[in-house]
């Protein structure tokens, strides 16, 4: 051990110096800081729709504190657990380079932080700028638990486009009446589809077209001529959805904390845990009136769903000097947007293949050219049979389930990335997980009369550095549907999409191997495919799953084990010591 002694003036001059040349030149404050926050889960009351509630919360506030950091930061977040719930927190997005112990879902990276217990996650941001999400992984928490993430670039690099003069982040969320713990408890039990939400929001308010919520509304308060950067966030459990502000178009320039090429839209789809950046131009004038922004959901399920509208107000500041003819804000029209019909799967399949790399020198889309293992996962719904001397609400008077390849995955009850590390797989998980269907079947066509999923804990095993292609084709087995497929510890580039089935021999020609769009979340589109390339080279075990919680839920996830490399920056490290035990 070092020997400590007192700091000699020199040293003391010294460090004096260094930190006056910082603050004379902040040019080479570029260093890398590390930045902490404390979350503290606490519940809190909650007012919505005129209707009081308690409900989990971070540090009392919904939605969440957000964390600001910059590309090359270490952030280190301590939570602290006051409730009762067992609790854990994702960095949704963040690549997690070999700080896997920090990524959060619960009993896939680390079992839950338990009452009055602590963790702290640890984790350094590495080639990303942008906006991501941080939420509550474990049950169906993150109703309630989840905030932004925003990632400024470096010092003195500045965005591909012109530094807008406001950033406000947008995040969409559900409100329920009801405690979604229950919700989800209840469902898991009849087997049939859970309640579903009473409003949506936006920053935790539903807005003026539910009832009791006219208080209750977000405004984004512009000046003319100005460009505002929104980032929205769609953290909503289980719905994806339409975006749009009356009279207003916006230009989409970032995904998932990845810059894409600039696109003009006055419509926009986000699914849950999707981010995108949009640069919204205000009017040159005062346009005496003021807008609504609204989002309804897009769904093409056939269970139900909320088909209720948020809404948050734009209001343009009125000129500084008002004259006689000036009128009182509240006095001026409100204009509303149409957003798309709850179903525009034509919409949202136009809207998606809009998203390009930047594919540039200085944004490069290292998309991999050639592939090690090609994978085909089915994704969809099915069934469990029903228990006996038990009625179940589920299709056919059966259970509700979901699957990957007809693999309906059960969490373990210990982490799987300890059973991992420390070689003790036997009896947590197999390394079994099929490349492809066992049975394959026409995946969009007439269902197959058995609907039945198999039950376990099964994984993909790869390599350090393996290319990995992957199709996800959605099933029509209880309703061909969209799925939001997220992918932990990775971007990968979305090289295809398209309807019915996929087809190996003439699909592949058409990959978009040049400009793809990086991201970490993807729908997988209603009675169609997409094809995704991503590079195994961060060690761990990294879940994937759908971003409707509901089907995550039923089972709609699996996960991936990437082996160590062979050199020493290509191995996992140790967990750290306050690592929370099962
Ligand atoms: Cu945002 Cu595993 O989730």
């Amino acid at each position: 051990m070092g020997i400590f002694l007192l700091p000699s003036p020199a040293f003391l001059g010294a460090l004096l110096f260094a930190l006056s040349t910082l603050w004379l030149f902040p040019e080479f404050a570029n260093a890398r800081i590390t930045r902490h926050y404390k979350f503290d889960i606490k519940l809190k009351n909650v007012t919505r729709l005129c209707h009081t509630k308690s409900i989990v919360t971070v540090n009392g506030r919904f939605p969440g504190p957000r964390i600001i950091a910059r590309e090359g930061d270490r952030v280190v977040v301590k939570v602290v657990n006051h409730v009762q719930n067992n609790v854990t927190i994702h960095w949704h997005g963040v690549r997690q380079l070999r700080s896997g112990w920090a990524d959060g879902p619960a009993y896939v990276t680390q079992c839950p932080i338990q009452t009055g217990q602590t963790y702290v996650y640890n984790f350094t941001i590495v080639g990303q700028r942008g906006t991501l999400l941080w939420h509550g992984h474990i049950s169906w928490l993150r109703s309630t638990i989840y905030g932004a993430i925003v990632i400024l670039p470096k010092r003195n690099i500045s965005y591909p486009f012109a530094q807008p003069y406001k950033e406000v982040p947008i995040i969409f969320g559900e409100w329920w009446n009801a405690d979604t713990e229950a919700v989800i408890s209840q469902a898991l039990q009849t087997g049939g589809g859970p309640n579903v939400s009473d409003a949506y929001t936006i920053n935790g308010l539903p807005g003026p077209l539910y009832n009791c919520s006219a208080k209750d509304t977000f405004k984004l308060k512009v000046k003319p001529g100005k460009t505002y950067l929104l980032r929205l966030i769609n953290a909503a459990l289980n719905d994806e959805l339409f975006f749009s502000i009356a009279n207003h178009t916006f230009t989409v320039v970032e995904a998932d904390a990845v810059y894409v090429k600039p696109f003009h839209t006055d419509t926009l789809l986000i699914t849950p845990g999707q981010t995108t950046n949009i640069l919204l131009k205000t009017k040159p004038h005062f346009p005496n009136a003021t807008f609504l922004m609204a989002a309804r959901p897009y769904f093409t399920g056939l269970g139900t769903f909320d088909n209720s509208s948020t809404a948050g107000i734009l209001e343009y500041e009125p000129p500084s000097v008002p004259s006689s003819s000036t009128i009182p804000i509240k006095n001026l029209p409100l204009f509303k947007p149409t957003l798309p019909p709850l179903n525009d799967t034509s919409l949202a399949t136009n809207f998606t293949k809009r998203f390009r790399s930047l594919a540039n020198i200085q944004s490069p889309a290292n998309v991999p050219q050639t592939v090690d293992k090609r994978f085909f996962f089915t994704v969809g719904l099915g069934s469990n049979p029903c228990p006996q001397n038990q009625t179940c609400q589920g299709p056919n008077g059966t259970k509700f389930a979901a699957s990957v390849n007809n693999i309906s995955f059960i969490l373990p009850t210990t982490a799987l990335l300890q059973a991992h590390f420390f070689g003790q797989s036997n009896g947590v998980y197999t390394t079994d997980f099929p490349n492809n269907p066992l049975i394959p079947f026409n995946y969009t066509g007439t269902p197959p009369n058995n609907t039945l999923v198999s039950n376990g804990t099964k994984v993909v095993q790869l390599s350090f550095n393996t290319s990995v292609e992957l199709v996800m084709q959605d099933t029509s087995i209880l309703g061909a549907e969209s799925h939001p497929l997220h992918l932990h510890g990775f971007n990968f580039f979305v090289v295809g999409q398209g309807f019915g089935n996929f087809d190996s021999k003439k699909d592949p020609a058409k990959f978009n191997l040049v400009d793809p769009v990086e991201r970490n979340t993807v729908g997988v589109p209603s009675g169609g495919w997409v094809a995704i390339r991503f590079l195994a080279d961060n060690p761990g075990v990294w879940f994937m799953h759908c971003h409707l919680e509901v089907h995550t839920s039923w089972g709609l996830k699996m996960a991936w084990v990437v082996r160590d490399g062979k050199l020493p920056n290509q191995k996992l490290p140790p967990p750290p010591s306050d690592l929370p035990k099962c």
